[in-house]
């Protein structure tokens, strides 16, 4: 509903808004979380404006006393005084503001305020020989802005000048949407705003419709900016990488310029994860400090800025990247950007995390907000590679079940005519030389063995050698007459075109309908190149970077809602798609095809500071690992996996009988911890970057009832003893048994004791030796 100019609609809005948290918000605590009678005593008092409103507030505050104490809250409200808006949920307050040029201006971002304290109508800052100084929400590129714009927009009469002003806004249940209108053309663009009520997570996104009459071209267009407060101490955290070594932590200091994470690929890429994390200071540690974080929901080409201005404004924007990017939005069409998730943890990248994962597994996954913990999985891909057959497949099921695998996953090599990577992308049949009768007797095999059945596809993909090349050779992405780039031999099927999008989610259907096919290992083993889309005129071909993206999600969400058991991975040469867009749509992400369990420490450990773990699929796999060479033991391979979604990609034929003794005890070990690990609180105890030696992380229930903590030493020197580590997040008063799952503790330490002793004296491994790992439960008795 608008408001009037005086805000009164808005506050009956607000009201309903309580009123139905009230009825509906799960009730997990945060500390600082004003109860409802707080929130509607605001409502009440900064809407004071006459008599019949304060009457109409008060049995409200009077029915909603009880019924609320500890149970965390969101609100969006307006102050028709301040003209500012303020959105509160879990520990987190975010504020803006129509300031007196019009302009929407960020006001205040961080730890939760108290419900009266003063938010000021904000002021633009202008100077005469600085034009960029006021901190916007969404700025147009227009009006002397020096500043990273949110939308830059080229219209048909040469005029580049987009200046946006405040004209309307709309409080809902779920938070606020806010109009801007340029101050004299009809392009309008609506900011969405939604906070999280029990993690303070923000959603932003922007929708711009063009109600001129004519065609206009967005050049650049993201989900907004992020202000923090001015400062010349903050420093950033993110995630690099490349093929076989994804999401490397990477921290810099932020000083004046702009840093830029991005992908131009038209995928997510390997390079950066469309993430940052800004501490506040470099005294920001895991487990204390205050830290800025946020993740972009697209698995396009995708840019971050972080930019500090000469004035020490630090200013975050996030959305479609601009490079080679042009938009032709039509009269009366409109163009959503991605959402940007934001957030705010005050003891420091722990808590962050935490509140990713909580968020992540909430409201993200598929199976939100209860997703379910992964099953074992087994795929057969490092066992043979292209070499599959119903035969050779059958015996590897037969051994997998027989160690407690849950879900057997052939990979590459099934279908047409593919005997290695040169052919068959795009010929979605079950190749009759390997699979004599079609994927039946392996998936009723593999039933009667009491697993589900996964199979690996690359939808998006085609071989020049593959008979859907040969029939639709226009169907990839290309420009006319220009060379056609291969990759790993293979092209990218345009799947903005509407009959590339028919034909792929028609052989996927077409398999999962015929075949009892659980779960999808959805790769995708390329990115763009040559990005052009001659089936449009020249002016709409650029749109390719947006309308791929929607067509890729668009399938999958069919797929989805025709077969809604299914369940899917993401994978892209290892971890290269992994985002919250991505997320929104399948269950779990390959992390990475560097399998190696020493160099995962380091991958994992990167993971978990922008995702949650319970997607992070984690392999055993052989030794000497394939990818680096290095041998290690199998216990420590298994509790490295084991610190996420555990999978095994070892040829089972080459297991002995002692392996198999082995890994037996450690499935079944892993099925009674996989909730904790998956979807309980992760702490990085001991990190294993910079060179360290030693590593450990813990991951603890969410009430607290049991603990699981790994240990890793990378070698042995001069006998040192593995140092003591420091379990947190325990019951202080509660007994916890110690349950070891692999390795050893330290002689002398006891089997049981409270949750203080083992977080305060601390609990230290005998790992000695070179890759030797360990791992406990700690247990509520
Ligand atoms: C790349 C993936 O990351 C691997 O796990 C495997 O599925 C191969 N593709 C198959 O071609």
């Amino acid at each position: 509903m608008l408001l009037d100019g005086t805000g009164s609609i808005v506050y009956f809005n607000v009201y309903n808004l309580v009123l139905v948290n009230c009825i509906r918000s799960p009730s997990i605590g945060f500390g600082h979380t004003p109860t409802y009678s707080d929130q509607i005593l605001e409502i009440c008092v900064t809407s004071f404006r006459n008599i019949v409103r304060l009457l109409y507030c008060i049995p409200m505050i009077v029915s909603c006393c009880d019924c609320v104490a500890s149970t965390p809250t969101a609100s969006a409200t307006y102050n028709g005084t301040t003209h500012v808006f303020r959105l509160d949920g879990g520990n987190v307050t975010y504020a803006f503001g129509v300031n007196n040029e019009g302009e929407l201006e960020s006001v205040y971002w961080g730890a939760r305020l108290a419900p009266t304290d003063p938010l000021e109508k904000p002021k633009h800052k202008g100077r005469a020989f600085e034009m960029d100084d006021t901190p916007q929400e969404f700025a147009g590129w227009g009006g002397g802005l020096l500043a990273e714009p949110s939308l830059k927009i080229s219209f048909p009469d040469g005029n580049r000048d987009l200046v946006l002003h405040y004209v309307s806004h709309e409080l809902d249940q779920g938070g606020l949407s806010v109009v801007l209108r340029d101050i004299s053309r009809d392009v309008f663009v609506t900011l969405h705003y939604s906070i999280d009520a029990a993690t303070g997570i923000l959603a932003r996104s922007a929708e711009i419709a063009n109600k001129t009459k004519t065609p206009i071209l967005i050049e650049q267009a993201s989900t907004g900016e992020w202000n923090l407060p001015p400062s010349s101490e903050y420093s950033l955290r993110y995630l690099s990488g490349r093929w076989g070594g994804e999401t490397q932590l990477q921290s810099r200091a932020i000083e004046q310029g702009t840093t830029v994470l991005e992908s131009r690929r038209g995928t997510t890429g390997h390079e950066f994860a469309p993430w940052f994390a800004i501490a506040q200071n470099s005294a920001v540690t895991e487990w204390d400090g205050e830290v800025w974080f946020g993740a972009l929901a697209w698995s396009g080409s995708w840019r971050i800025t972080i930019e500090q201005d000469s004035l020490q404004q630090v200013r975050i924007v996030g959305g479609f990247n601009p490079f080679d990017f042009g938009y032709e939005l039509k009269s009366n069409a409109t163009l959503s950007t991605p959402v940007l998730y934001g957030g705010v943890a005050q003891h420091g990248f722990s808590e962050m995390s935490q509140l990713e994962s909580s968020f992540q597994l909430t409201h993200i996954l598929p199976q939100s907000p209860h997703p379910k913990v992964r099953p074992v999985l087994y795929n057969s891909w490092e066992a043979t590679a292209f070499h599959v057959t119903e035969q050779g497949q059958e015996a590897l099921a037969n051994k997998a079940a027989a160690i407690g695998v849950e879900r057997f996953v052939m990979d590459d090599g099934w279908f047409s005519t593919r005997k290695d990577d040169h052919a068959g992308l795009g010929d979605w049949y079950p190749d009759l030389e390997k699979f004599p009768h079609g994927l039946k007797p392996l998936i009723d095999h593999v039933h009667g063995l009491g697993m589900d059945f996964g199979l690996w596809v690359e939808p998006e993909m085609v071989n020049e050698n593959s008979e859907l090349y040969r029939k639709h050779p226009d169907w990839i992405i290309h420009f006319d007459g220009r060379p056609r780039s291969q990759a790993r031999s293979q092209f990218m099927l345009n799947m903005a075109i509407p009959e590339v999008q028919a034909y792929v989610l028609g052989f996927l259907d077409k398999l999962l309908s015929e075949n009892e096919i659980a779960f999808l290992k959805w790769d995708a083993n390329r990115v763009f190149a040559e990005p052009g889309w001659p089936q449009v005129s020249p002016d709409e071909q650029k749109k390719i970077y947006v309308d791929y993206v929607e067509g890729y999600y668009g399938v999958i969400r069919e797929l989805r809602r025709r077969h809604p058991k299914l369940e899917i991975e993401s994978c892209s040469g290892g971890g290269g798609r992994v985002d919250l867009g991505v997320m929104g749509l399948t269950d779990e992400v390959w992390t990475s095809d560097n399998t190696d369990p020493f160099d995962r420490l380091s991958i994992q450990d990167g993971f978990t500071y922008a995702y949650t773990p319970q997607v992070m699929m984690a392999w055993v796999t052989d030794s000497p690992n394939w990818y680096d060479h290095r041998s290690t033991s199998l216990s420590y391979r298994f509790l490295s996996a084991m610190q996420g979604a555990l999978g095994l990609g070892v040829d089972l034929n080459k297991w002995t009988d002692q392996d198999i003794a082995e890994a037996k005890p450690m499935i079944a070990a892993y099925k009674r911890i996989r909730s904790t690990v998956q979807q309980g609180i992760l702490y990085r105890l001991v990190s294993p970057r910079d060179g360290s030696n030693f590593s450990s992380t813990e991951s603890v229930e969410n009430d607290g009832s049991q603990a699981v903590i790994f240990a890793f030493l990378h070698a042995e020197q001069m006998q040192y003893p593995s140092p003591t580590i420091f379990p947190r997040g325990l019951r202080e008063d509660a007994m916890y048994t110690l349950e070891p799952i692999s390795g050893a503790v330290a002689e002398g330490a006891p089997s049981s004791a409270s949750g203080a002793f083992w977080m305060h004296h601390g609990l230290a491994f005998k790992l000695e030796g070179d890759y030797v790992a360990a791992a406990v439960i700690l247990k509520v008795q």
